[in-house]
């Protein structure tokens, strides 16, 4: 049906005969003349048509947008004056020949032009036409295309693709599971996927030795702007492999892609370890664009009077700590005020600060709400820690571990941004890094123990020190961090079955484990080859690549905050027929209430 594509016009090709299709993104009635902005997914050219052309102007008198339409005509310089540089084929137009008007459309629920922007609501709800938008195009482009380098590069690396499956048994990679019903084993459940962690494993003791597989998992877990219910794994793992040996190969891997689609060479990935990214960072996923350390105090703080501060101190579960904001002198009563707040959504019950106006003149020179609980030597010992100079502000965080890390990590961020720390100089616009050498497990509130990654990841120790002393060890875990973002996270596994069962011990799941993974127990008793490997959250790549910050703008038909879908209507209600054969009876649920 077509000559050429609509984006794909330039000077070159003037005085050519041309057919286009596609959609009208805008319609302009220039007193006798109509301007039809055509649009196919390279980009747009603009049709002209005069009334010489008697039948196609009246034609395109009545076309609206997002009428589909095929034309032709004749290739033409735009007259002097009337060049768009901001157009890529601006420098031309087509002289309407023939118009023909494929389909019509009703006016669409919001305007398709990209620098409007319908509420989300709306552009879920017609997803279809959102993604007729230009910007959209680009960024499921650029999916695609980073998608086949990344098969590319996995394939030529000796990587085989395998599939495996989405009806499971849950995978435990720490959220909940979606289930589905069995029809032909009444009140049982498949789980669909976290991960393929368990069958990837399986894969190398089949001695499949490299696998990888863009991989669909499922997690029924509180959403956030990087977070979805279902979302895409770069999915990796290779036997007789060392911990080097995969991250090497995933440094290589990002360094491809971004060469090829972005052609930006990634730096240094710096390794740090867990405890110096907390001890630091706050967050063991730090944005190092941003130049801002933490700084541990509470040395300093076990004998002050002030309760706030002398309590975590002295509790071995406890941290305080400084963090200098650099020119944050001249910060606002109200602005600390609305960063207090910022800490309180982290737990954090308070947010002491000092501002330095004039060090030379000790105490005088300073200015805080806590300056009077606290000694003039410690004062001035947290001020030299922290290198805070005049104009400078330094706050300050005291609670238990986490509290403290969630807190003042996240003001760190926040500060950076808005201090305006993070250059804008393309040699500094990717920081990635690893983090490694994480604890093998956390405590709940309950005091029962989780794994940090997941219960299949080696430790540093043998199972009975494991078993012994479990919140002392720690796992050969890495994870992969791109600008503040966990882009990936792998480990070496398992493969001697007395350590996965002392796993299984020290998270008091003996028994439960041999019920649900009593097949990978059995398969690491038959010859399980030393192994390791990676998931790579495709979606998060790709949503930094892109330059967004919502992780739906980069999905073709995502969900919402409440995981649903506003255009298909899911998850919705089934009829009673289909539940009997499921051998489920629902309780009535109020949909009001729920
Ligand atoms: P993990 O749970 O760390 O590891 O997941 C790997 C990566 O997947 C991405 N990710 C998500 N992206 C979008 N929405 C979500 N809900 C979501 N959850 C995770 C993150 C994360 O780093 N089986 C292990 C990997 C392994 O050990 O090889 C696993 O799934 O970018
Ligand atoms: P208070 O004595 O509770 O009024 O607190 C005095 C100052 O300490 C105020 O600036 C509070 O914001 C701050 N503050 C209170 N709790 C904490 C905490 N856990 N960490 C850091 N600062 C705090």
């Amino acid at each position: 049906m077509r000559s050429h594509y609509c984006g794909e016009f330039n000077a070159s090709h003037v005085g050519e005969e041309v057919e286009v299709v596609g959609w009208v993104h805008r319609r302009r009635d220039h007193g006798g003349v109509i301007f039809l902005d055509i649009r196919d997914r390279t980009g747009i050219v603009q049709v002209v048509f005069d009334p010489d052309t008697e039948e196609s102007f009246a034609t395109a008198d009545k076309v609206r947008n997002e009428y589909v339409l095929r034309a032709t005509g004749r290739v033409r310089p735009r007259p002097e004056g009337t060049v768009n540089p901001e157009m890529a084929t601006g420098e031309i137009e087509v002289l309407g020949d023939t118009l023909d008007i494929l389909n019509s459309s009703e006016t669409p629920p919001f305007q398709l032009d990209e620098y409007s922007e319908a509420g989300e609501d709306v552009r879920l709800r017609y997803r279809y036409l959102d993604l007729r938008r230009p910007e959209m195009q680009r960024r499921l482009h650029m999916r695609a295309r980073i998608t086949s380098a990344v098969r590319r590069f996995l394939e030529g690396a000796g990587f085989w693709d395998v599939e495996t499956p989405t009806l499971t048994r849950a995978t435990p990679e720490g959220a909940r599971d979606y289930l589905v019903p069995s029809r032909t084993h009444p009140g049982d459940f498949f789980a669909l996927p976290q991960s393929p962690q368990v069958f990837k494993q399986l894969l190398m003791i089949s001695g499949f030795d490299r696998y990888y597989q863009i991989a669909r998992c499922y997690r029924d877990e509180d959403l956030r702007h990087d977070r979805q219910p279902e979302f895409t794994q770069i999915d990796i793992e290779a036997s007789f492999v060392s911990e080097q040996d995969v991250m090497s190969l995933t440094e290589d891997m990002l360094r491809t892609v971004f060469e090829e689609i972005l052609d930006v060479r990634l730096g240094e990935f710096p390794v740090l370890t867990w405890e110096e990214a907390m001890a630091k960072y706050g967050s063991d996923k730090p944005d190092l664009r941003i130049p801002l350390e933490l700084t541990d105090i509470a040395d300093l703080m076990r004998e002050v009077e002030f309760k706030v501060f002398n309590g975590p101190a002295n509790d071995p579960e406890g941290r305080v700590v400084a963090l200098r904001a650099p020119g944050g002198g001249g910060l606002s009563r109200k602005v600390i005020d609305d960063y207090t707040g910022f800490v309180a959504r982290y737990g954090a019950k308070g947010l002491a600060y000092i501002k330095v106006n004039d060090r030379s003149a000790g105490t005088e020179g300073l200015q805080s709400p806590i300056l009077k609980f606290l000694p003039e030597t410690v004062v001035n010992e947290v001020l030299d820690r922290t290198g805070a100079v005049d104009g400078d502000l330094v706050f300050f965080g005291a609670d238990k571990f986490n509290v403290v890390c969630d807190a003042m990590g996240a003001l760190r961020v926040e500060l950076g941004r808005e201090l305006g720390m993070i250059s804008e100089a393309p040699e500094d616009k990717w920081a990635p890094c690893w983090v490694v050498e994480f604890p093998m497990f956390e405590k709940g509130r309950d005091g029962a123990l989780t794994p940090l990654h997941h219960p299949f990841t080696q430790p540093s120790c043998t199972p009975e020190a494991l078993v012994a002393e479990p919140m002392a060890a720690s796992s050969r875990a890495y994870d992969v961090v791109l600008n503040g973002y966990e882009i990936g996270g792998g480990s070496l596994r398992i493969h001697d079955q007395s350590m996965q069962a002392a796993v299984f011990e020290a998270l008091n799941i003996g028994q439960e484990a041999e019920v649900k993974f009593g097949f990978l127990l059995d398969a690491l008793k038959l010859g399980a080859p030393p192994h390791g490997g990676i998931a790579l959250g495709l979606d998060r790549l790709v949503m930094l690549m892109t330059d967004t910050h919502a992780i739906r703008d980069v999905i073709a038909f995502p969900k919402t905050q409440t995981a649903a879908c506003l255009m298909t209507a899911a998850p919705g209600p089934v009829d009673a027929h289909q539940l009997r054969e499921l051998h489920i009876r629902t309780t009535g649920v109020d949909k009001k209430d729920s």
